[in-house]
């Protein structure tokens, strides 16, 4: 099995880029760590704190953080960071050449239970005359990412990454402490019978999307004729994760459940960094109505409605809406 640098060598990336790619595994490798000893350290349950997106913050979504927040920012190849967990952007080195975003835990629910949790990250280069604590260079569509990746604590350590040559799955070997190429281009099937979305929210959602999965969920007897499987692993991580590794129709859509707040997932730490991976894997990654790599975003934290999967189940989905 191939390592990591020779892999992404294979594919081009620049060495500056592997450098930051290292460091990035470098972080994971250590929550990874402290996620499994979590219970044992006393790091389970919630903080008093809530972040800026009014989310109760437990006590490994903050560790996560400023484990992947420090690491980065000592590393001296970025000039900023920006994460789920922080009010704005941080700045790091003047010249550093590249921008990261990350959700440095998803899947915060599925912490107390010990069950599939993540750390999502995008990168972006740099806007050179911007100032390195100016947050406004975040504001880059999806489709410049360099890079972009999650890392899965599951029973294996896994991550998944594109450097916009495909996406590949690796695995950590604990037995020397890095990462192996386990799978060169994963690819999506285009045709699934497996959808993910909280079904709980039904109410909620918006005419289109109601239809949509009730006609999925009249199975055999219904317009689509075939008995459709839900999966919901409440991680955007896990459900991307399967996904990617056999299909299906991923989808977190606009409800009312809170006219303020018709999104939940955010465009630069979850939505455009899955949409990288899930389109370098022959799937395809929009909202009602477009690409969602192709949004200029206006806010760091601003959040999107996601449908994502295989090709073909997405473009049904989206003819609901026409
Ligand atoms: P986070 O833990 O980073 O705040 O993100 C949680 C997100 C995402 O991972 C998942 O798809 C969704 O929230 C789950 O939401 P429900 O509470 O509706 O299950
Ligand atoms: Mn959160
Ligand atoms: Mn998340
Ligand atoms: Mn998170």
């Amino acid at each position: 099995m191939q390592r990591l640098a020779p892999a992404l060598r294979e594919d081009n990336v620049p060495l500056d880029l592997i450098s930051l790619i290292k460091t990035i595994l470098a972080a994971t490798k250590e929550i990874s760590f402290r996620v499994s000893q979590a219970h044992l350290g006393g790091l389970m349950g919630s903080t008093l704190d809530e972040n800026i997106q009014g989310e109760v913050q437990k006590q490994l979504d903050v560790v996560a953080n400023e484990l992947f927040k420090d690491i980065l920012l000592e590393s001296g190849f970025v000039k900023a960071i920006s994460s789920e967990e922080e009010d704005t952007s941080v700045a790091g080195e003047e010249d550093g050449k590249f921008i990261v975003s990350f959700d440095p835990l998803d899947g915060s629910s599925n912490i107390d239970i010990n069950s599939l949790i993540g750390t999502i990250f995008s990168i972006h280069e740099a806007i050179p005359d911007m100032a390195a604590d100016n947050p406004d260079q975040f504001k880059q569509a999806g489709h410049k990412q360099v890079c972009a990746g999650y890392v899965l604590y599951g029973p294996s350590t896994m991550l998944v990454m594109t450097t916009g040559s495909g996406t590949h799955f690796y695995v950590l070997d604990r037995t020397h402490g890095g990462y192996l190429l386990v799978e060169r281009n994963v690819q999506v099937p285009a045709d699934t019978r497996e959808f993910a979305v909280n079904m709980s929210n039904q109410r909620f959602w918006e005419k289109p999307m109601q239809n949509y999965i009730t006609d999925l969920v009249a199975g055999e007897a219904g317009p689509r004729g075939e008995y459709f499987n839900m999966r919901w692993i409440a991680a955007m991580v896990g459900d991307i994760h399967r996904v990617l590794t056999r299909g299906g129709i991923f989808t977190y859509p606009a409800d009312n459940k809170n006219p303020d707040k018709p999104y939940k997932l955010r465009l630069m730490y979850e939505a455009n960094p899955m949409s990288f991976l899930v389109e370098q894997a022959g799937g395809k990654a929009v909202t009602s109505k477009g690409p969602i790599m192709e949004i200029e975003p206006d806010d760091i934290h601003q959040r999107v409605e996601v449908i994502m999967g295989s090709r073909n189940e997405v473009d049904k989905c989206l003819s609901y809406y026409k």
